[in-house]
C-alpha cells in the first residue's frame, strides 16, 4: 500500500516539475538542456536565462527590477537570494505599495543586472544583490551577502562578501578561463572526465591544461 502511494507521490512530483519548468520556459526565460530549477524556487520576470546543466535549488528566489542571467553549469544551494532591486530610500515612504496608492512615483531602484558566471557555486542562504557580476567558477560561501562582483575562480565569504581566497593559482585560473569548458558540446564533456578528476591544485594542473587545450588545437587542425 504504502510502496503505491510513494510512487505514485514520486510520479505526481516529477509531473508537477516538468509543469513547473515549461511554465518558466512559457513566461520567457532561456532554460538550457540539462538545467533544472526545482519546484518551489521563484524566478521573477527579469530572469532572463538559465544556462544548460544548471541547478536552482528549492526555496531560491531569484527576482528584481534587472535583468538576471545564470550560466552554465552552476549550484545554487537551498535558499540562495539574487535580488537586482532595492528601494528609493531617499524618499519619506519605504513601502512600494503606499507609494503606489498615493503617488510618489516609482520606489524600486537598481545598481544594474546580475550575472553568475559558468560553474558557480552559491551556497545555502547566500545574498547576491544587484550590480554584481558573479565570474566564472566563483565560490559564494554559504550565508554571504555579495555586494560587489567577484572575481573569477574566487571564493567569497561573509557580511558583506569579502574575497577568502583564490581557488587556483593565477597560471591555472588564466589555462581554466582559455578552456571555458562550459562551452564544449556535450559529447566533448563525456569524454573528458580526466579533466574533472584531476586536483588542480597538483603542480602540474597548469601543464596538464594546457594539454588539453593542445589536444583540442590539433584536432581542429586534423578537422
Ligand atoms: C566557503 C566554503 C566552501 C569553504 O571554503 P574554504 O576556502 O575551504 O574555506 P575555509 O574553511 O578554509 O575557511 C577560510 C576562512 O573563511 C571562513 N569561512 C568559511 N566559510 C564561511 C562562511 N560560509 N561564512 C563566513 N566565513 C566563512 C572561515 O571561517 C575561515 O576564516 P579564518 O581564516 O578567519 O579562520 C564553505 O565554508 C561554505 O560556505 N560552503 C557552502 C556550504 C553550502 O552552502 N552547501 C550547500 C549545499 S551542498
Amino acid at each position: 500500500m504504502w510502496r503505491i502511494l510513494e510512487r505514485l507521490e514520486w510520479e505526481l512530483r516529477r509531473r508537477l516539475q516538468c509543469l513547473y519548468m515549461a511554465r518558466l520556459r512559457h513566461h520567457g526565460i532561456e532554460i538550457g538542456p540539462g538545467a533544472s530549477v526545482v519546484r518551489g524556487a521563484a524566478l521573477g520576470p527579469t530572469v532572463e536565462s538559465v544556462g544548460a546543466g544548471t541547478r536552482i535549488h528549492s526555496n531560491c528566489v531569484l527576482k528584481g527590477r534587472s535583468r538576471i542571467t545564470v550560466g552554465k553549469y552552476c549550484d545554487i544551494a537551498e535558499g540562495a537570494h539574487v535580488v537586482s532591486s532595492n528601494h528609493e530610500i531617499n524618499r519619506a515612504n519605504l513601502s512600494v505599495d503606499f507609494q503606489r496608492r498615493y503617488g510618489g512615483g516609482e520606489l524600486l531602484e537598481t545598481r544594474g543586472p546580475v550575472r553568475i558566471g559558468n560553474g558557480v557555486w552559491i551556497g545555502d542562504n547566500a545574498v547576491v544583490l544587484s550590480g554584481v557580476e558573479v565570474g566564472d567558477g566563483a565560490v559564494v560561501s554559504a550565508g554571504a551577502i555579495v555586494t560587489r562582483s567577484v572575481e573569477p575562480f574566487t571564493i567569497v565569504a561573509g557580511v558583506p562578501a569579502k574575497a577568502v581566497r583564490k581557488r587556483f593559482d593565477d597560471e591555472v585560473i588564466e589555462e581554466l578561463l582559455a578552456l571555458a569548458w562550459w562551452d564544449w558540446p556535450e559529447g566533448r564533456l563525456r569524454a573528458s572526465g580526466a579533466l574533472f578528476e584531476k586536483d588542480l591544485t597538483d603542480a602540474d594542473a597548469a601543464e596538464f591544461l594546457r594539454g588539453f587545450r593542445r589536444d583540442r588545437a590539433s584536432a581542429a587542425g586534423a578537422g
